[in-house]
């Protein structure tokens, strides 16, 4: 089977730096950009240039720094956003505008006091205003998961005719399903004319933990870009995280989809962008966690020291994680602590072993986790029990 590159459209500098905190200057969206275009992601979201004078500066720096990778500008439906995008892109080797309209009802109604044949119309207009400046523009039908698929197929075959390569489908709210958001692209694959002239593209935000699933979901059915950001940041609970959609294409290769994504760098770059942006990642985040690779149950810790395989499904080192812990705690068993002792360098027999485990257990229940300085403490008093009874 031929197998589909899946592009990633990384936007952990527009939509990831939208998180309150988060925010970032020039030089350090630099750094984060060039890094990303060694990360391998196809396409680069480097700001929104009519919000700030500063995210305008960045998008124009990003530009004359990338060599490889598509630079992406966001702009709203409105003509002088899309000609500052341009303006500011003006250095990129391979620029695209990103623009767009609201298209549910909540949207048109309550954003916009307007019809569905108004915004139609917008998104025509803003599309054909966006080619005057490049040939590679994205068009995005916000709150698309709310948005009704009949209508949503309508704006979409209209923007497609109107110029627009890659038409992005956004979960705004983080709303949908995975097997409603999959249908939704299906959908469209299905009642859009034209939908072989454009990519289509997965935005997936996280209020309900389901962009990784909505975002595999899309690409199951015809999508053909992920738009994702590293450590998932991104307006409230997020969007879709990078390193989670690129593992899952990557470990299930029988899904036939491939992406360009170094996957040792993932967890040196979630460091980079926590560090740079100060937002920690949370210890069991997928991949990128402190406890992505750590083991801390007897059961869990006997079988991973049998065979790695029995509870890892990825190897740390292929994702860039440091290798994987053993971690002591009261639920740990005889196993992990003869392989935590060994590993120090103590010669311990089956027979000492079985006998520290009570002192470690009383150790352990005492604290959350057993580190090296107390087996050090049990080593040193068990050494000197056993030579004094000799
Ligand atoms: O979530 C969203 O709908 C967006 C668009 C601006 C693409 O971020
Ligand atoms: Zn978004």
């Amino acid at each position: 089977m031929a197998e589909n590159k899946i592009f990633i459209f990384d936007t952990t500098l527009r939509d990831g730096e939208q998180v309150p905190g988060c925010k970032l200057n020039t030089n350090e969206k630099v750094e984060l950009a060039l890094e990303l275009e060694s990360l391998g992601v196809d396409i680069i979201e480097a700001g929104f240039p009519i919000s700030s004078p500063g995210d305008y500066e960045s998008v124009n720096q990003i530009s004359k720094s990338i060599k490889d990778a598509t630079i992406c500008a966001l702009s709203r439906a409105v003509q002088k956003d899309i000609e500052v995008a341009a303006e500011a892109l003006r250095y990129a080797k391979r620029p695209r505008i990103h623009t767009g309209i609201g298209t549910s009802d909540f949207h048109i109604k309550s954003k916009f006091n307007s019809t569905r044949e108004e915004i139609l119309e917008r998104a025509v207009q803003c599309v054909k205003w966006a080619r005057r400046f490049t040939d590679d523009v994205e068009f995005y039908a916000e709150d698309a998961g709310r948005t009704e698929n009949e209508y949503l197929a309508k704006v979409i075959e209209a923007v497609i005719a109107a110029g627009a390569t890659t038409v992005n489908i956004p979960d705004t709210t983080g709303y949908c399903l995975p097997h409603q958001y999959g249908e939704k692209i299906a959908y469209l694959v299905n009642n859009v004319k034209n939908i072989d002239n454009a990519i289509i593209s997965c935005h997936c935000h996280n209020d309900l933990g389901l962009a990784t699933a909505n975002s595999i979901a899309g690409v199951i059915n015809g999508a053909r870009q992920i738009e994702c950001t590293i450590n998932g940041l991104g307006e409230r609970a997020g969007n879709t995280s990078l390193e989670e959609v690129v593992m899952v294409l990557k470990q299930h290769k029988n899904l036939g989809y491939f992406t360009d994504v170094k996957s040792q760098k993932l967890n040196p770059i979630s460091r980079l962008v926590s560090e740079t942006m100060r937002m920690p990642v949370q210890p069991n985040k997928a991949i990128v966690g402190a406890n992505a690779f750590s083991h801390s149950s007897g059961i869990h810790q006997d079988g991973f020291l049998k065979d790695a395989q029995t509870y890892e499904i990825i190897n740390p080192e292929e994702v860039g994680a440091e290798q994987s812990k053993i971690i002591l705690t009261a639920r740990s068993g005889r196993s992990a602590l003869a392989y935590r002792f060994q590993k120090m360098g103590f010669q311990f027999t089956r027979n000492d072993v079985d006998s520290l485990y009570d002192s470690f257990l009383k150790v352990a229940d005492a604290k959350k986790e057993v580190k090296e300085e107390d087996l050090l403490e049990l080593a040193n008093q068990y050494q000197k029990e056993t030579v004094s009874v000799a």
